[in-house]
């Protein structure tokens, strides 16, 4: 009886696990297909020039000043390395709970609401928002460069299910920024790995940038990033988490600059640090599905200075707590500022840094309720309410970032060293695990373990 009840879990969770097709048109099931099979071979046309570019010279001393372990490597095992560190780097995206009608993203109300994590045309459809030419230049990049589906008018879909079949914006942190992408809002959803690799689309470049550069979409800030708009001609160049080694030398011809490749790298196999610029650089993923509540989504990561002590932040961690997901703090760039869309653009934050952003702590509340294989100690679950009280109070005056970065760094030194958690690495179960501690990989525990956890499903 306990083996029988125990092949249905396990059924149920391999049931769950590989349903994601559920979420996908046939439409976009053949459409990733077709940007997959471009894909492959483009990526293994390119491996030579990626190899040789890890070979320059430029490179070595780089990794000999960030990363001196692999600085000797050759040049195929950097290349394993650094994919693998591709495919296990977050893909985020997120909101704004400052704002409640932000153009670029849903509410914290909204998010309260939704089953879904809905693209901006679902949002602007529901909100009857006045449509202007930034969704026209942008209808452009998303048929024209991505390929999603046409709506019958351009730019004006006509139902929920048409806007549907279009993708929220997400990014791959190949930074490894501590809050995710600051510049989505305060809010980070970090997806499922397993899920975001087989559904997701990949630009080598932020396709809104390139938009608005070399075709004019849109009015662009002045002045400008430095970039290459004879560089590439946008068809073909985009991947998938199987296919992506002609992506990065793409990025650094577009943006005209080896910061471009050499920053995340020193990231992603070190830990280098970066400017508000390299924000800019990112690969945009763009899953063709589908992103559902809560299963999609690993867990959250909630901006420590806009949030931590106050009404809103409340609200995202019984947000997080309904749907089981870790909430995880960040200091984040902490810059002091955001805008009438809840967040700092890229152009705001340009000048800024350098920064290290790799300080995150878990919410040990969530922590209770995550069903990881670690638990809260009774006294951090009390220092944290103490603090959570403290900065509450706090709040009654205008803060700036050098209080919020003292007040963290006071808040660490009381809490225990098994609260404090970094990105997490390829040696980590992607899926169920959530970042490393000084303990290890933390992680949600197998059914099979004992003091099992019991799915939902
Ligand atoms: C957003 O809406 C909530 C109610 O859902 C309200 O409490 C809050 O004041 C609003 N915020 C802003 C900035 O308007
Ligand atoms: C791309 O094709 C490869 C090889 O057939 C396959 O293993 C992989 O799952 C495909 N990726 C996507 C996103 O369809
Ligand atoms: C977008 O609108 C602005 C301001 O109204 C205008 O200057 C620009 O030419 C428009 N761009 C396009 C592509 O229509
Ligand atoms: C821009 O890209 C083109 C095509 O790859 C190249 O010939 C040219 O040298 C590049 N210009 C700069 C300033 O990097
Ligand atoms: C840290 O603990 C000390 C001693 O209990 C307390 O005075 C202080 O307010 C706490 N600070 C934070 C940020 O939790
Ligand atoms: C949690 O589980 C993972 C994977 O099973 C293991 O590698 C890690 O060491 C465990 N961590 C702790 C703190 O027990």
């Amino acid at each position: 009886m306990r083996l029988a009840m125990r092949r249905i879990i396990v059924f149920v969770i391999w049931w769950h696990l590989t349903l994601p097709l559920a979420s996908q048109s046939a439409w976009q099931q053949r459409f990733l297909n077709e940007v997959n099979s471009t894909a492959l071979q483009r990526s293994s046309a390119a491996t030579p020039k990626l190899l040789a570019r890890l070979d320059g010279a430029d490179t070595r001393a780089f990794l000999a000043r960030c990363c001196p372990e692999v600085a000797q490597w050759p040049a195929a095992d950097l290349a394993e390395t650094l994919r693998q560190n591709l495919r296990a780097a977050e893909v985020v995206s997120g909101f704004s709970s400052e704002v409640n009608r932000s153009f670029f993203s849903f509410s914290l109300s909204e998010a309260e609401d939704v089953s879904h994590y809905e693209n901006l045309w679902e949002l602007w459809m529901r909100n009857h928002a006045e449509l202007s030419n930034y969704s026209v230049g942008m209808d452009w990049v998303e048929t024209n460069f991505y390929g999603f589906k046409p709506f019958q008018e351009p730019a004006y879909p006509k139902s929920m299910e048409e806007a549907r079949e279009r993708s929220a914006y997400f990014l791959l942190n190949s930074l490894r920024v501590d809050v995710g992408s600051p510049l989505y809002g305060d809010i980070t959803v970090v997806l499922l790995p397993s899920f975001a690799h087989r559904v997701s689309v990949i630009s080598p470049l932020d396709s809104g940038s390139w938009c608005g550069f070399c075709h004019q979409c849109f009015q662009m800030p002045t002045p400008s990033y430095s970039h290459n708009c004879s560089a590439w001609s946008g068809p073909e160049g985009l991947g998938t988490f199987q296919a992506l080694d002609h992506l990065l030398g793409i990025n650094e011809a577009y943006w005209a600059t080896p910061e471009a490749f050499l920053h995340p790298l020193g990231r992603l196999l070190g830990s280098a640090t970066f400017t508000g610029e390299d924000l800019v650089r990112y690969f945009e993923v763009m899953p063709a599905a589908k992103i559902e509540f809560p299963q999609h989504v690993k867990f959250v990561i909630a901006a420590f200075p806009s949030l931590f002590g106050t009404m809103r932040g409340e609200r995202v961690r019984s947000w997080c707590r309904r749907n089981g997901w870790l909430l995880v703090w960040s200091l984040g760039l902490n810059v002091g500022f955001s805008t009438d869309h809840g967040m700092p653009h890229f152009w705001d934050v340009r000048h800024k840094g350098p920064f290290l952003c790799k300080q995150r702590l878990i919410d040990p509340v969530l922590l209770e309720s995550a069903q990881l294989n670690a638990t809260a100690a009774s006294e951090d679950l009390t220092a944290f309410a103490a603090s959570w009280r403290q900065m509450s109070s706090l709040r009654a005056a205008t803060l700036q970032p050098e209080d919020f970065s003292a007040f963290w760094t006071a808040l660490v030194a009381n809490l225990s060293a098994d609260l404090q958690i970094e990105a997490v690495r390829p040696s980590c179960d992607l899926d169920r695990c959530m970042g490393v501690t000084h303990r290890g990989c933390l992680c949600r525990m197998r059914s099979e373990d004992e003091g099992m956890r019991t799915w939902t499903v």
